[in-house]
């Protein structure tokens, strides 16, 4: 393997560090699971994004994050001071971009079933779109914005028919998927819209899935975009942003090869807009259209782990089982999509490696975090960290076994402070109990 099981955290003086922090003291002071977020790997990675964007915009362009990935409070108000803006799915996402005062104007709205609660919610908070995906969803949001006296900003999402080449559950962008809306079935809604005074249409996203591992997808998505973005405003529909999607991935650690940079994917939208012939639209060239992306992992996936220590070790059949009290609770992509996540020691001891399950305590056989995977020596106590965790971990755990969820930790340099407490289990009944 090529490509390093983290560019993030690294071995210092014999223990696995997160920036200044040795991740043995953070256990014995948090207990364990626990997640641990680098808040300047955030910050990098954002960058990263933030200048591949200016150079594909020649400057005016939002990134909205697609906080799905990783919705903390404290990592939503870190991004959002430096001026990033947000892709949300939900009322509940809406509530939390809101509370840590992400900027509404650098909000756009994705999903396939936004009631009309949700709907009436956004059009309240003034966010920038609301991106449509079916022809009852727009329906809906006319009748939600004619009650409420109001025009709707909205984008149609639309589905480019473009191959991620990615893994089937997170390929977006294809005919046969509940995404976005086919051209033609946009084209046909466009009658309605110019005759509703109750909505504006103002743009065009799309998202042709995640994890990309070439940008020449994204080219060919992004022209299609920006030629359906032109052909809007010869119909009379002047747009003011164009969304390309997020896709821009992230190293898990089981790569032969490291990933096009960040720069590439600036390229290639820059490419894709050139493609179409769209580049003077931008607000750079004195044209109308922001150009807008959702990245959601590449932001914040690689800056988190999941630091768990080792129950006990059993051998049994043929195999070596680690039992460690991390859980497909805390971290369900392994049992979800066979994902693989790079698991390490915290402090790695002397010996030969051999392969094993690194599974938690959940009573299910899919609970494991890694199969097969050749370790180090480990004992039981022992401290090891599940890698390329930030993103889709927390986000997606459960409850599951009545096994209150994980504090969460934010490192910044040498200092460190629990971003979520660690919830008790009187947290967890305190719903039924009211
Ligand atoms: N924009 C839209 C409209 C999306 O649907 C998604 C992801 C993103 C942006 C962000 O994609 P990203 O940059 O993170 O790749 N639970 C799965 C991922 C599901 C992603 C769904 N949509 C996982 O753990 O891999």
């Amino acid at each position: 393997m090529d490509v390093p099981p983290s560019r993030v955290f690294v071995m210092r003086e014999g223990a696995l560090h997160a920036e200044g922090v040795d991740l043995r003291a953070l256990a014995e002071a948090t207990g364990t699971p626990t997640w641990v977020y680098s808040a300047r790997a955030v910050d990098a990675a954002y960058d990263a994004v933030d200048d591949a964007m200016r150079a594909a915009s020649g400057g005016d362009h939002v990134i909205a994050y697609a906080i799905k990935a990783n919705g903390n409070l404290a990592l939503l108000r870190r991004l959002g001071a430096r001026g990033c803006g947000a892709d949300i799915v939900s009322g509940g996402e809406l509530a939390r971009v809101l509370r840590a005062r992400i900027d509404p104007a650098k909000v756009v709205f994705s999903g396939v079933g936004k009631t009309r609660d949700e709907l009436a919610a956004a059009l309240s908070a003034g966010i920038k779109a609301i991106h449509v995906e079916s022809a009852s969803e727009l329906r809906a949001l006319a009748e939600v914005a004619r009650d409420r006296g109001v025009v709707a900003d909205f984008a149609f999402r639309v589905n480019p028919d473009v191959d991620a080449k990615t893994h089937p559950y997170i390929a977006t962008g294809l005919h046969d998927t509940k995404f976005g809306l086919e051209l033609d079935a946009a084209r046909d809604l466009l009658a309605g819209v110019s005759s509703e005074p109750a909505l504006r249409l103002i743009g065009v996203a799309c998202h042709i899935g995640s994890q990309l591992e070439t940008s020449a997808p994204l080219r060919e998505a992004v022209a299609i975009l920006a030629r359906f973005g032109l052909e809007l405003e010869t119909a009379g529909f002047p747009l003011t942003h164009l969304d390309v999607g997020g896709g821009w991935p992230m190293e898990y650690g089981c790569e032969d090869a490291a990933f096009p940079g960040a720069e590439a994917f600036g390229a290639a939208i820059a490419g894709g807009l050139a493609d179409a012939g769209a580049e003077a639209r931008l607000t750079s060239a004195g044209g109308d259209w922001t150009l807008f992306t959702e990245p959601g992992r590449s932001l914040v996936g690689a800056a988190g782990l999941l630091l768990s220590r080792v129950v006990y070790v059993k051998d049994q059949g043929t195999k070596r089982f680690v039992i460690v009290d991390g859980a497909m609770s805390e971290l369900i992509r392994p049992a979800l999509y066979e994902a693989y996540h790079a698991v390490t020691p915290v402090v790695p001891r002397e010996g030969k490696a051999r392969v094993v399950d690194v599974v938690g305590p959940v009573c299910e056989s899919g609970d494991f975090l890694a199969l097969g995977r050749a370790l180090p020596p480990v004992d039981e106590g022992d401290l090891v960290a599940v890698l390329g965790a930030g993103a889709y971990g927390r986000e997606m755990s459960s409850a599951y076994n009545a096994r209150p969820p994980a504090a969460e930790v934010l490192v910044d340099g040498d200092a460190w402070r629990v971003v979520r407490r660690r919830a008790t289990p009187a947290d967890l009944w305190a719903l039924e109990e009211h």
